[in-house]
């Protein structure tokens, strides 16, 4: 992916040099000193653009003027930002992004956004560059590997300014663009690995993945294969991998940026690279989706390099189970009674409630680690869209106050979550007739018993889990997100774990 140069600029608005002057207004004309003296520089242009109603402000309307002499732009772009309202993270990202689409659509390589309009004196300035620059850094991202066409004929914006107040500092602000750079980095590597097909994304692809990561960020890795897994007792994870010709693996990733005896947070991401259902085979319509099975194990691996690279003073894992869910004469099969690694024993009603079977295992190990917290995420099950369609992950766990700072973190940041109860009494649904617990609870509550399943193996530590099966992928593309992985889950993260330093 080619990156937009991000720069951070200070001064007066009327004098910058730029191929466009970008100006967030809020609906009805503006009363501030920039719009007045621009209006007069061009003649009384824009106010007549206001009284003639060509313009009023109302969000996503533009308005392109050239600028002509006695002024230091090319051209003036005026944004509308709809009716005053403070900007959320996901606002900035959003303006961001249309801005740069916006220009690359007109052939203007290259623009000057003023922020000013923007801060507000509660609001963090630094929080605003942030998402300014993550809507342009991410309007570039594009997943065209494997479209045989010149992809550098696709237009693409080389560099953008943000005009900020001095009171804001540019130190300040350049490293709010240094951490949506790092942050960038980490959402497109999800995205990139989400978006990979199925033929070319075996587990091992992912472990390479992991350790090409490891050495750009300095971070130990170790993988077990399939012989150490099974050496080790991880039999949830080998059941579910039986159908595929590709080996399973369990992938770890330490970055170490906190104190020598601090715990780690450790974070646990699904990584079925495609799930066909095994033996409960899927239908056929949109399994093609199902490459993105592996989404969780994605984030966390963009989230631990995104972390690594901003060095966060935080000791964090990420550790991938990663498998292949197909039918053959090899699979597992529905009735079969598993020995996972905690020693419970699982009955598989349905093979295609696998994420579950591999995360039991793979949270079983991480308690070697004794860590401070552990999150999991998974595109786990069908019933959270069905709950929360494709605004929100779900999220459940055996702590509040660690469930508190994710659904912080998400309102923060806009990566929304929303908690499901997890109450003692859905644990009756999964309670096993030949073994100790089954692997589907039935219909009711669907994304509720998956994670009460999980609960069994997460008894020893502050657990929580992040069900994104909603949110990892978008069927139609939006400003700075393409149709395709979203990579949602890794800004969530970052920002919590951000929190927690
Ligand atoms: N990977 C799926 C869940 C999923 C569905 C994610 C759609 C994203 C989009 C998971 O492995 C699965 O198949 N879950 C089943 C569980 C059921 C058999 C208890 C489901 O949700 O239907
Ligand atoms: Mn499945
Ligand atoms: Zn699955």
């Amino acid at each position: 992916m080619m990156k937009t140069k991000v720069s951070i600029k200070t001064g007066q608005a009327l004098n910058q040099k730029t191929a466009c002057l970008v100006l967030p207004v809020y609906a009805g004309k503006p009363r501030f000193a920039t719009f007045a003296a621009l209006d007069e520089k061009l003649s009384g242009q824009l106010g007549k653009f206001y009284r003639q109603r060509e313009f009023s402000g109302r969000r996503e309307e533009m308005l392109l003027v050239h600028a002509g002499p006695g002024l230091a732009c090319e051209r003036l772009l005026l944004v509308g930002m709809g009716a005053r309202k403070p900007l959320t993270a996901a606002g900035g990202r959003n303006l961001a992004s249309q801005v740069a689409d916006y220009l690359t659509q007109h052939h203007i390589h290259g623009g000057l956004i003023d922020s000013s309009e923007l801060m507000t004196p509660r609001r963090d300035g630094a929080l605003v560059v942030q998402a300014l620059a993550e809507g342009l850094l991410l309007a570039g991202y594009r997943f065209d590997q494997y479209l045989t066409k010149d992809a550098n004929e696709k237009p693409f914006l080389p560099a953008v300014g943000l005009l900020i107040p001095s009171t804001l500092g540019k130190k300040n602000a350049e490293k709010a663009v240094a951490t949506a750079e790092a942050l960038v980095a980490g959402i497109c590597r999800a995205r990139d690995l989400v978006n990979q097909p199925g033929n070319q994304k075996s587990p091992a692809y992912l472990a390479e993945t992991a350790q090409q990561i490891a050495a750009d960020q300095g971070l130990s890795c170790s993988i077990l294969g399939r012989d150490q897994l099974e050496k080790e007792g991880f039999g949830a994870l080998l059941a579910v991998a039986g159908g595929s010709e590709r080996q399973p693996c369990l992938i770890t990733l330490e970055y170490r940026g906190g104190g020598q005896e601090e715990a780690p947070i450790v974070l646990v991401g699904k990584g079925v690279v495609f799930d066909a259902g095994g033996i409960s085979l899927k239908p056929a319509e949109k399994m093609d989706e199902m490459k993105m099975d592996m989404a969780g194990g994605a984030v966390v691996l963009g989230t631990i390099q995104a972390v690594a690279a901003l060095k966060l003073p935080v000791n964090l894992l990420a550790v991938v189970p990663a498998v292949e869910n197909l039918p053959s004469g090899s699979a597992y099969r529905p009735g079969d009674i598993v020995t996972s690694l905690a020693g419970k024993t699982i009955e598989v009603l349905n093979t295609d409630a696998e994420g579950r079977l591999i995360l039991a295992d793979a949270l079983t190990w991480v308690q070697r680690y004794n860590p401070r917290v552990v999150i999991d995420v998974a595109t786990l099950t069908g019933a959270c869209i069905i709950a929360l369609g494709h605004h929100a992950a779900a999220v459940l766990g055996n702590h509040e106050g660690l469930i508190r700072a994710l659904l912080k973190a998400g309102e923060g940041c806009g990566e929304r979550l929303w908690q499901l109860p997890l109450w003692e009494e859905y644990r009756a649904q999964i309670k096993g007739d030949f073994a100790d617990i089954k692997n589907t609870g039935g219909r009711p509550a669907g994304a509720i018993t998956a994670a009460a399943f999980l609960q069994h193996f997460a008894e020893k530590y502050t657990w929580a889990h992040l069900d994104i099966a909603g949110t990892a992928w978008a069927e139609k593309s939006s400003p700075g997100a393409p149709k395709g992985g979203t990579g949602f889950g890794v800004r969530l993260l970052f920002e919590y774990l951000r929190a927690q330093c």
